[in-house]
């Protein structure tokens, strides 16, 4: 076994913790290398829009709006907490005049024929030209390493519509190339809808686009009339289409689009929308404004949904010139029926886990108010962060309830309690995705799952042992 140290900043813990932990862990075997470092939340300061993808080099790609809209950039890490302190290239700056010299919004990086493609939406900067009347542009890099590689301009999407168009991505479905992007049609009143069309070339469309969604409902027109920032993820026999919704202030959020993956795409009637956001801001988690997001997956594989939201509700003056639009990730979970479940953004601090008992497939540690217990329920009440103490011990903090952390009663059992009161664990990693929870302070003691129930107790000769949980 080893003691799965995390790469976190210490955590704030009193002494007499410490030196419990302090003690457990010199009791415990000496760590091997650490696991894969967690991303911490905000992983990126100040990158809205963020797009990020695992290229089959092995790199995490990272592109996104600086606050400044002037300047195209790109950083890639070996892991996604690597993300945080990569450096950053500027692989293209607006120009000093004309319809690409003012701002520069959401770029999407993507390898297209072999070419390093970066699609993004520029508008003029004024002198007498409106700023806002953005299009959709690409540049394009000269050689192998897009964070190397000389960029230059490839030209403007040819869009049948000539309107405010912005938020492009692309994706290969059925050995096709899709463009999706967002823009405004003449004669709908909104800021912009979401349409689709096969490629023929990396900037014109293959066929007439397909409008698959006008912001109607009342989730979608907050603020402003908006569907933008579609983002693909294909899963379970589906296609699940993400955009983003409302005013980009707290009321911001994510729609989503379902069709069959054998369905004809290019049929709006083949999409179905979920009458309701499927994320929005949480005064929980306090995070606010979720949404442009993009999926990636993690070094164990493991889906995960990037997303930028702000730390705080109130915003003085326009938000779209408000910076603190943060990239953020999570892990992404799905319902019995394969459907994605976004559960609430988990906020700020190391990526929380799930916690399944190796001796209760599908069932999951989670609370109910401050009851702890195994079993199924909805994602937020599941998942936990673990939360560093000195000595390398962690407190396990309920995402949902972030003033509250796993506690043991003096007579082995656990419940929720005030963070003043919590328990500190020794995380062991006893399998590839598996761990257990020693308790500090009490040797040869752990967390165990017993027919339901979570308790403290000595490792028992069961198969498979009740103190072991899969990480999810
Ligand atoms: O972040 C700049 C623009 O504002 C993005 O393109 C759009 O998604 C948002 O509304």
């Amino acid at each position: 076994m080893e003691i799965d140290r995390r790469l976190f900043l210490a955590g704030a813990a009193g002494t007499a913790l410490a030196s419990q932990a302090q003690a457990a862990a010199k009791r415990a075997p000496v760590a091997a290398a650490p696991a894969t470092p967690v991303p911490v939340n905000p992983v990126v300061r100040q990158r809205a829009d963020a797009q990020v993808f695992r290229h089959t080099d092995g790199w995490y790609y990272m592109t996104g709006s600086v606050p400044e809209y002037d300047r195209l950039v790109l950083r890639r890490a070996r892991t996604l907490a690597g993300l945080t302190t990569a450096k950053e290239a500027v692989l293209w700056r607006h120009e000093a005049s004309g319809p690409m010299s003012g701002f520069l919004w959401a770029p999407e990086l993507h390898l297209i024929d072999g070419k390093w493609i970066m699609y993004f939406a520029a508008g003029p900067s004024g002198g007498g030209e409106d700023v806002f009347r953005i299009r959709t542009y690409a540049v394009v890099c000269d050689g192998k390493d897009p964070m190397t590689g000389k960029w230059s301009v490839l030209g403007k999407l040819k869009s049948p519509f000539d309107g405010f168009c912005l938020n492009s991505t692309s994706f290969v479905h059925r050995g096709v190339r899709y463009f999706c992007w967002a823009e405004r049609e003449p004669g709908i009143e909104t800021n912009s809808n979401i349409y689709l069309a096969p490629l023929k070339t990396p900037l014109t469309l293959a066929a007439k686009p397909a409008r698959l969604t006008v912001p109607t409902l009342d989730w979608e027109v907050r603020g402003f009339k908006v569907a933008e920032a579609p983002a693909l993820l294909a899963r379970n026999g589906k296609l699940f289409l993400t955009y983003s919704a409302s005013a980009t202030d707290d009321r911001y959020c994510l729609g989503m689009l379902t069709a069959r993956d054998d369905a004809d795409i290019m049929d709006p009637g083949n999409w179905t929308k979920s009458p309701v956001p499927v994320f929005v801001s949480s005064d929980v988690t306090k995070v606010y404004g979720p949404g442009h997001n993009s999926f990636t997956t993690d070094e164990q594989g493991r889906d995960v949904l990037v997303y930028h939201g702000r730390d705080y509700k109130a915003i003085k003056g326009d938000p779209l010139f408000d910076p603190n639009r943060h990239t953020r990730v999570q892990r992404l979970y799905y319902r019995e029926d394969g459907t994605p479940d976004f559960g609430i953004p988990v906020g700020n601090g190391a990526v929380p886990d799930r916690f399944s008992p190796a001796n209760a497939k599908g069932q999951f540690l989670r609370h109910d108010g401050d009851r702890v217990v195994v079993g199924r329920g909805n994602i937020p009440s599941s998942q936990f962060r673990s939360v560093p103490l000195a000595g390398g011990a962690v407190a396990l903090v309920a995402v949902d309830a972030p003033d509250k952390a796993l506690t043991v009663k003096t007579d082995g059992s656990v419940v929720l309690a005030p963070l003043s009161q919590w328990t500190a664990f020794l995380r062991q990693r006893v399998g590839k995705d598996e761990v257990r929870f020693a308790v500090a302070g009490r040797p040869g003691q752990y967390l165990l799952h017993r027919g339901g129930a979570l308790l403290v107790g000595v490792q028992d000769r069961a198969f498979p042992p009740s103190t072991n949980f899969r990480v999810s």
